[in-house]
């Protein structure tokens, strides 16, 4: 074993809370939704019925109508903010109102077609299925209501990046009177300069109060948000995780579920391609709103790889990659880009569970030499530098909090891709 694994192993297990895994001490002391999917995968290397437990833990938080919280508060913790009295989402178990990122599906069929103990593996999986299932068909009726393939999301922290510059022009249309005052947290964990700004944090919140004021009806908040992004990102896992899930419920005999969740993906692939831009080699965001594209070329539309797009598409997001020339790829934004910001968040730095799901995405669709360099670089970048939350593309400086779990567990995806 290399010390690598054994530190990606030691950090997995110090931030295990039994049942489901904090993303890191302190700055981060809940479970958040598509970190503990990510992380189920680097479990599975150690420990298969824990991997599973994970995502089993996740879901026992679903709500009745279908959505999967970003956070579920299973402990109190006065270190994060906001907490559950500002959501008030009124659950058993508070969480937060708002959703993640859809990886359970990918996940689900990675555990289950590489484990060694497949019958332990069907049992969990016959469990989860018709969960992740109500999940997906929550968000085609919620989140598309036009029935226009794609979905949207309400809140950056739903799209998992944050503070990106893609939100920019967006979020301008959101206000931000009448929030009550707050003191932040995370700047008390990390450095404030690679945080997201306080204008932001204040439309963060605005959101969050304008939903809470609808009694969190995740029927009435599409149409109600000022915030509606088509990211292609997003979507790009979520149809990944459609026609995963769909061949999963095929190979167990649930038909409907499989017909079901293969029309979602294919009815999303064909979407994507409006959000294709020629002259940035990537897909772009669709503001909802006003019906443009966005024109910031963030990792967002390097994502979309994730799903089974074009290959000729796939090629030319390699060669976007390429072009970004930084030390370490892949940056969440380009360096060409006057807003690019190497230190801070979403707006340049990598993020190694992006670079994870690029380089799979790249592999089936042919592009290996292009997977092989993202796995490279993702493993330079740990051997220099550790296991942090982000990193500066260009220097590699880690940033963010330390001994990250979903970091630890990509390392030991990529370790085995390597291998
Ligand atoms: C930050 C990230 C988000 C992640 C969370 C926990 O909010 O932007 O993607 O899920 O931290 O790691």
């Amino acid at each position: 074993m290399t010390s690598l694994t054994e530190n990606a192993i030691e950090i997995l297990r110090e931030n295990d809370r039994g049942s489901y895994t904090v993303p890191t001490k302190g700055l981060y002391p809940f479970q958040w939704n598509w970190d503990s999917c990510l992380t189920s995968l680097g479990q599975r290397h150690f420990d298969e019925a824990r991997a599973w437990t994970e995502i089993d833990t996740l879901f026992a938080h679903q709500w009745p109508c279908g959505m999967v919280p970003h956070i579920v508060f299973h402990k109190h913790d006065d270190g994060y903010f906001p907490g559950p009295d500002v959501w008030a989402t009124n659950r058993p178990v508070p969480t937060s109102g708002i959703t993640q990122p859809a990886v359970a599906g990918f996940a689900l069929r990675r555990l289950y077609d590489l484990a060694s103990d497949k019958a332990a593996a069907e049992t969990r999986v016959r469990v989860l299925l018709p969960k992740v299932a109500a999940w997906h068909r929550w968000f085609y009726a919620t989140r598309d209501p036009a029935g226009t393939g794609l979905v949207a999301i309400l809140h950056p922290w739903e799209a998992g990046r944050d503070n990106s510059i893609d939100w920019d022009t967006p979020f301008d249309r959101v206000p931000t009177d009448g929030i009550s005052p707050y003191t932040r947290r995370d700047t008390q964990h990390a450095d404030p300069a690679h945080r997201p700004t306080k204008e932001q944090y204040d439309r963060y919140l605005w959101l969050v109060e304008h939903f809470r004021g609808l009694g969190w009806d995740t029927t009435k908040l599409h149409d109600a948000s000022p915030f509606q992004v088509v990211d292609p990102g997003f979507n790009a896992i979520l149809i990944r995780a459609s026609a995963d899930l769909a061949d999963l419920a095929e190979g167990l005999g649930e038909t409907a579920l499989a017909a079901e969740n293969r029309a979602f993906a294919a009815r999303g692939l064909a979407a994507m391609e409006g959000l294709w831009s020629d002259a940035h080699g990537q897909y772009l965001c669709r503001d909802r709103v006003t019906g443009a594209l966005i024109d910031s070329a963030s990792i967002g539309g390097l994502l979309a790889a994730f799903c089974a797009i074009p290959s000729a598409r796939a090629q030319a997001i390699a060669a976007t990659i390429d072009a970004h020339g930084t030390r370490f790829r892949v940056a969440s934004h380009p360096p060409s880009d006057p807003r690019f910001d190497a230190k801070r968040y979403w707006r340049g730095p990598v993020w190694l569970v992006v670079n994870y799901m690029i380089a799979d995405g790249l592999a089936r669709a042919g592009a290996q030499e292009a997977a092989d360099k993202i796995t490279a670089s993702s493993l330079d970048l740990i051997r220099t530098s550790g296991f942090a939350e982000y990193y500066d593309p260009m220097t590699g400086e880690p940033l963010g909090g330390g001994r990250f779990t979903w970091t630890a567990a990509m390392v030991l995806e990529f370790l085995s891709m390597e291998a």
